[in-house]
C-alpha cells in the first residue's frame, strides 16, 4: 500500500508539470494561460506558438500521461492501484500544483495514460480525434468525440472494471473541463484551424 500511495503521489506531481507552460516560456510565448483560449495544452500552443511550440506540448503532455503507469506497471501495480495511478497524474494536468492549480483540460495526457494501459484503446480513441480533427479542423470537437467514443470502445475490447471506472471518471472531467468550448460549439463560435 506504500508503494500504491507513493507512486500516485509521484503521478499527481509529474503530471503537475504544465508541458504547455514550460514550453512556452521558453520559447518566449508568455503564460499560454492569457492568450488564445487560456488553455496550457497543445491547441492552444499551436494557436498563440505555431507547430514547434505544439508538437512540444503534445510530446510532453502524452510522455508525462504514460510515464507514471510505465513506471507503476514495472513496479508490480496492477487494476485499481494503476488507475489510482492515472486519476492522480491526470488531476496534476488539470489541477497542478506548481502553477496554481490552473491546468488544462487533459486530452493528451489521458490520450498517454491511455496509450500507456491498453495502447488498442488509446490507438482507437487517437483514430476518431484524428477522423474527426481532419474532418473539421475543431480540436475541441476532436476531443469531446474521441473521449465519448471511449466509454463504447472500453466495452468492446472486454477491459477490466478499474480500466472502465477510470475511463468513465476520465471522460466525465474532459466534458467538464471543456464546458466553454462546449458552449462556443453549441452557438457555432469555436473557431476552426485553417486547412493546410
Ligand atoms: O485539448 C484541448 C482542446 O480540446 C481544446 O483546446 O485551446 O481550443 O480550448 P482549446
Amino acid at each position: 500500500l506504500l508503494l500504491d500511495l507513493v507512486l500516485t503521489g509521484g503521478g499527481y506531481l509529474v503530471g503537475s508539470i504544465a508541458t504547455a507552460i514550460l514550453v512556452a516560456r521558453a520559447l518566449g510565448l508568455g503564460d499560454p494561460r492569457l492568450s488564445g483560449s487560456g488553455n496550457p495544452g497543445a491547441t492552444n500552443l499551436l494557436r498563440i506558438g505555431g507547430k514547434k511550440a505544439a508538437a512540444l506540448t503534445l510530446a510532453g503532455d502524452l510522455s508525462k500521461g504514460a510515464i507514471p503507469i510505465v513506471v507503476a506497471r514495472l513496479l508490480g501495480l496492477h487494476d485499481w492501484a494503476l488507475a489510482a495511478v492515472a486519476l492522480a497524474t491526470f488531476l496534476g494536468h488539470l489541477y497542478p500544483v506548481f502553477f496554481g492549480f490552473r491546468g488544462g483540460k487533459g486530452v493528451a495526457t489521458a490520450l498517454g495514460i491511455l496509450l500507456a494501459l491498453k495502447p488498442a484503446l488509446g490507438g482507437l480513441i487517437l483514430g476518431v480525434w484524428m477522423l474527426v480533427f481532419a474532418l473539421t479542423r475543431v480540436s475541441s470537437l476532436a476531443a469531446l468525440l474521441a473521449a465519448l467514443s471511449a466509454v463504447p470502445f472500453a466495452f468492446v475490447l472486454s477491459s477490466g472494471t478499474s480500466l472502465r471506472a477510470l475511463i468513465i471518471v476520465l471522460v466525465l472531467l474532459v466534458l467538464w473541463r471543456h464546458r466553454s468550448n462546449i458552449r462556443r460549439l453549441l452557438d457555432s463560435s469555436e473557431s476552426p484551424f485553417k486547412k493546410r
